[in-house]
């Protein structure tokens, strides 16, 4: 059988363009002992694949021009040679971008059987939930009573960090790029939303939005957004700095923040991190985050592109804030 597949076409220069991305056809081979056929049914566009897009080295290695693209992905089984991996059995790799594949199920997780989308084992359920109560719980060590600022606060991570920082008992200051997102961060429950993009002076409306300072910064964009969380931070304040979307287009070096000083006269500590590193402590975020979402504590956020066409269009949308909740493309 035929599998649709999307490769990386050229490397893109600032924002992607459709014509970095090419699709192609592929026969797959026939199953042998211990393999499966799996067809899959949802994948992920995440702005970390941005960086892969870079021929350069890094915490993952780079996409390569002509090789098909990896991603989060959740498929079905529809043959197998695997006992392990039955027909019909659900399951989670890093095998998107593609229709179809067959493996020997070496780097691929079973779902368990749940009333609720698999879908959001790719979303609040997988790396992005875990990646907001890895920054808030094991990095930033959020307190009841702190004062949370988040970045990119309607995204996959961020509308999870901004959940769970008011069950954490935090009054959440969040940061967004359009009025819509603000308001339905509203409705989740955060204290104050800031639109960014019609903000003159974000140090300003930061300082607006919460007079008595911030404790904890949760750190998605960079940029003007660091400079201001840097005016803002109380004493010993801490920041969890999970990404930098705001860079990931730059075709020259960005200037850095000019209040670095800051760290010093706030005595701040500031951490990156990676949440692969903290992959073994994924039972215990699951089950939280299952009870969470079973009892609507936590709200799923979804934004679905149909088709695997639509892949890289889905993809660069994340620049361009096409999306609240997880961005996810939904295979036919
Ligand atoms: N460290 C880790 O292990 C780890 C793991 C997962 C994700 N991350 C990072 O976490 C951040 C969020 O990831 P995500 O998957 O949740 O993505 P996401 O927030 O769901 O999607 C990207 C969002 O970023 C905002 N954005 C795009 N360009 C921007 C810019 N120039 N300035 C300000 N905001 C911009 C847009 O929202 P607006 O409409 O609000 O602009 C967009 O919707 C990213 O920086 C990502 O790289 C890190």
């Amino acid at each position: 059988m035929n599998a649709n597949q999307i490769l990386l076409n050229s490397r893109p220069e600032g924002l992607p363009t459709a014509d970095n991305f090419k699709q192609t056809s592929v026969e797959l081979p026939t199953i042998t002992s211990g393999e499966f056929l799996v067809k899959n049914l949802w994948m992920s566009v995440d702005p970390y694949m941005r960086g892969r897009m870079i021929d350069r080295e890094s915490y993952i290695a780079p996409f390569q021009i002509g090789q098909v693209l990896e991603g989060g992905s959740i498929g079905e089984v529809i043959e197998s040679n695997n006992p392990e991996f039955p027909i019909g059995s659900r399951v989670s790799a890093m095998h998107g971008w593609r229709s179809h594949y067959v493996t020997d199920g070496s780097d691929h997780t079973r779902l368990p059987n749940t009333p609720m989308s698999e879908s959001h084992f790719l979303g609040v359920l997988g790396m992005p939930g875990m990646t907001a109560w890895t920054g808030l719980t094991r990095i930033a060590a959020l307190k009841e009573g702190d004062t949370l600022f988040v970045s990119g606060a309607a995204g996959a991570v961020g509308s999870v960090v901004c959940q769970l920082g008011k069950l954490m008992g935090a009054k959440v200051v969040a940061s967004v790029g359009s009025d819509e997102k603000a308001a339905h961060l509203r409705d989740l429950g955060v204290d104050a939303v800031i639109n960014y993009k019609t903000t003159k002076d974000l140090s300003a409306a930061l300082k607006q939005a919460a007079p008595q300072g911030i404790d904890v910064y949760f750190e998605n964009v960079g940029g003007e957004h660091l400079t201001a969380a840097l005016n803002n931070m109380n004493d010993h304040g801490r920041i969890a700095v999970c990404g930098m979307i705001s860079q990931y287009n730059d075709t020259a070096p960005t200037p850095g923040p000019n209040n670095l000083g800051m760290i010093i006269i706030k005595k701040l500590k500031i951490e990156g991190f990676i949440v692969f590193e903290h992959w073994d402590h994924y039972p215990e975020f699951a089950k939280q985050m299952g009870q969470w979402l079973a009892t609507g504590a936590v709200k799923a956020e979804q934004t679905i592109y149909q088709g695997l066409e639509q892949a890289p269009a889905a993809f660069i949308g994340l620049f361009e804030g096409k999306n609240r909740g997880k961005m996810l493309v939904k295979l036919d």
